[in-house]
């Protein structure tokens, strides 16, 4: 997988840029408040539909604006190469993907692999499990296609039964039979892919942290019981809170070190580290299981690392043998290498060097 051009209009403070972009390593270097980030942001809303900064996409419009636009040519195969068009507008969100409207997000993550790491990758361990819940799909959605239409269809029948918890209690339990058949599939989709990271986790967390580590797959709902039952155990609870509280949408995968969770016990530069080996353990997966390389956005990478651990987390990126775009705040930066291209960005205007 690799990003072959992008053209971006109005994301943050780049009014436009056009760029051509080699499979091997770029390099975007500038001040601070020069729009690196933003143009990374760009690219990850092309597969991601979102930006790893914030959860509302408009502030990404640039000010004074009412649009942002951003268009991608994609090389997903030796022979397959697809357009991607992403649009934040007045009217909303949409994405295409070929020609072809997309229904979801989850689809988008298909169309265009890209992962990031970047100084908020600590909250990974530290925050809640939305965004390991997030780290494990994206992984599923490229291990197993099939997962995105199961996924999809859980999060619709979920909303209906919520929405009935509102509105129509005592009918919500109509929607139990589908929420359930499609949430054990899901939970089931994830556990197998936690099994299947153990070994690249162990391996990856070691070299990074030489720290042990466990990561711990947590269903959402009561061990044991199917989730039909789980459902009707808690539906006093889900009429009185009017919100369903057993499911796959409850998920976690626990990250703990000495018996005791992770984000207690470690620093913050030791946090980003095992972020940093959740991310390359599943990019490890995805290229044994599916023959998958991400573009892989490296936003200032040795923020917070000492010497020896950049090293290490070096050598394990240039192992994944991603496309890699990086960026520094200087043209010499060589942390990965001699770049293939490098751009500079000064005040939003993008500039191949
Ligand atoms: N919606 C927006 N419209 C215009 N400018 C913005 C918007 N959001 C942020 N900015 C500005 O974009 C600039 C570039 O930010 P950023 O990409 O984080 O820079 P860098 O990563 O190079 O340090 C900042 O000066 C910020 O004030
Ligand atoms: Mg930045």
């Amino acid at each position: 997988m690799s990003l072959l051009e992008l053209a971006v209009t109005n994301v943050r403070c780049i009014e436009a840029a056009q760029l051509t972009i080699p499979p091997g390593l770029t390099l975007i270097w500038g001040a601070n408040g020069s729009g690196k980030t933003s143009l990374l942001e760009a690219i990850f809303l092309l597969g991601r539909g979102r930006s790893f900064r914030t959860r509302n996409n408009d502030r990404l419009i640039r000010r004074g604006q009412d649009h942002l636009r951003v268009v991608g040519r994609v090389q997903r195969a030796a022979e397959q190469i697809d357009t991607i068009g992403f649009e934040v507008t007045p009217a909303g969100v949409s994405a295409r993907v070929a020609g072809r409207s997309t229904q979801s997000l989850a689809e988008l993550s298909q169309a265009f692999a890209v992962q990031v790491i970047e100084p908020g990758i600590h909250k990974l361990v530290e925050e809640g499990g939305h965004r390991r819940r997030r780290w494990m799909d994206w992984a599923v959605f490229h291990v197993e296609p099939p997962f995105v239409e199961t996924w999809v269809r859980y999060t619709r029948a979920l909303k209906q039964r919520n929405a009935a918890l509102r509105s129509q209690p005592a009918l919500a339990h109509a929607w139990d039979a589908e929420v359930a058949r499609l949430g054990e599939q899901i939970a089931e989709s994830r556990r197998v892919f936690l099994d299947q990271l153990q070994p690249y986790w162990q391996e990856t967390v070691t070299a990074l942290t030489g720290l042990d580590v466990q990561l711990h797959y947590v269903r959402g709902w009561h061990a044991e019981t199917p989730l039909l039952e789980a459902l009707a155990a808690s539906r006093p609870r889900d009429e009185a809170r009017h919100l369903t509280h057993s499911g796959p949408h409850r998920a976690d995968v626990t990250v703990r070190t000495e018996g005791r969770p992770a984000r207690e016990v470690l620093s913050r530069g030791q946090q980003k580290l095992v972020a940093v080996a959740m991310t390359v353990a599943q990019l490890k997966l995805l290229r044994a299981l599916s023959g998958t390389a991400p573009t892989l956005l490296l936003d200032d990478p040795a923020a917070e690392l000492d010497g020896a651990h950049l090293q290490r987390f070096i050598e394990q990126v240039l192992r994944l043998q991603s496309q890699l775009i990086v960026t520094s705040l200087t043209s010499e930066s060589r942390l990965f290498g001699s770049p293939d291209a490098t751009f500079n960005v000064a005040q939003g205007r993008v500039q191949h060097v």
